[in-house]
């Protein structure tokens, strides 16, 4: 289905602690060369005491100064995040009530790196309704909380930051077509864990709180699943080459383009060779593939945000480009949507 949906703005924030890949060799037995060739990160930022939801403000203020638009003028605030403050209030709240957007409401999205791509949908959605103007879109991650430093084979991947989009029905662009996918049977890839603290009563044992897992039936508790991020590498690289394929192909068959017509990819920052793995199996030339990862690192749902922000800011992005973006992660989870801007 197409929608007329408009990036009216954008703005994104990275928090000043910059660290190197050299400074993990300090901490774990890792090198710079292993992370640049394995993964392409050479640096990320770290929140120093900043909330998700400061971040978050930072990335919104600067999107809607691009928009030219008051707070008060929008009508919901969407946020996406892994990383909240509080279990309540959420961040979209917290969010609403700073920027002093008293006409919006205010919805979290919690589906992991996928967050932003599947906000773009919602937005898109919810913009179809004439009551509904303007939507600021915010991503915001503070992954530092949860990374678990002395793993290296994760803590050298995650970066914290935010990003922010105006959206409005009112302009030239259309959402042509979308994908949106959840596979909870490999929900295990990827995990990490409230702290699980019991009431003072007693714990029903393990085999009466959940239905034992069968055949037909998955786990609902992961073992290694603690308050920290607990990542398959192997498995949530093969889940995404094959996320980015299969929702290129969907939405640009849908839309009844060909592959070649994109003008740009813009993905979730993960891994580059994740990203090259896809656009050669697209057939999909690098240069049509955006990466700031170098810069930034994983920062889960806001790295598509950051990237697309990235990407205004340098000019490469032209009225009446096709430009998909394509998000992946715990869940699992991935989408992609295709937008004509
Ligand atoms: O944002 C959510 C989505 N997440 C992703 O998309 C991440 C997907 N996965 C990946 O990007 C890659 O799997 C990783 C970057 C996480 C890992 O790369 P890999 O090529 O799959 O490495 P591996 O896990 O197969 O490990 C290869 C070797 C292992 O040593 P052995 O068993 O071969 O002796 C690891 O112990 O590299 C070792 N290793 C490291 N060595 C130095 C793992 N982490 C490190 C490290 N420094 N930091």
């Amino acid at each position: 289905m197409q929608m007329k949906l408009t990036i009216a703005g954008s703005g994104s924030y990275l928090p000043p602690t910059t660290v190197e890949n050299r400074d993990f060799t300090r901490i774990v037995d890792t090198s710079d060369e292993w992370i640049r060739s394995r993964t392409g990160i050479f640096r990320r930022h770290f929140s120093d005491g900043e909330l998700t939801v400061e971040m978050g403000v930072k990335a919104a203020e600067k999107a809607l100064a691009d928009a030219k638009l008051a707070a008060s003028e929008l009508d919901l605030i969407l946020v996406s995040s892994v990383t909240p403050d509080y279990v309540t209030p959420t961040v979209s709240c917290l969010l609403q009530g700073y920027l002093g957007a008293a006409q919006a409401f205010a919805l979290d999205i919690n589906v992991a790196c996928s967050g932003f791509v599947y906000g773009l949908d919602l937005a898109a959605r919810y913009l179809q309704d004439p009551s509904i103007r303007h939507v600021l879109l915010v991503a915001s991650e503070k992954l530092s909380r949860v990374t678990d430093f002395t793993d290296r084979s994760t803590c050298v991947l995650f970066g914290d930051g935010a990003a922010a989009v105006v959206l409005t029905a009112n302009g030239p662009g259309e959402e042509l077509a979308c994908c949106l996918k959840a596979d909870g049977r490999q929900a295990q890839a990827l995990t990490a864990c409230y702290p699980d603290r019991n009431h003072p009563f007693g714990a029903a044992p393990a085999s009466l709180a959940t239905p034992p897992a069968g055949k037909d039936r998955m786990a609902l508790r992961f073992p290694q699943a603690t308050p920290f991020i607990h990542m398959d590498g192997r498995e949530v690289y093969r889940f995404a080459v094959g996320a980015i394929e299969q929702g290129i192909r969907a939405v640009t068959a849908s839309a009844g383009y060909q592959v070649e017509q994109l003008d740009w990819l813009i993905p979730h920052q993960a891994n580059n060779r994740i990203l090259e793995a896809a656009a050669k199996r697209l057939n999909l030339p690098m240069d049509k593939v955006y990466s700031c990862l170098d810069e930034i690192g994983n920062t889960s749902s806001s790295s598509v945000g950051i990237a697309l922000d990235r990407c205004r800011q340098q000019g490469l992005l032209q009225g009446g480009q096709l430009v998909a973006f394509s998000g992946f992660g715990g869940g699992l989870t991935h989408g992609t949507v295709l937008l004509k801007i």
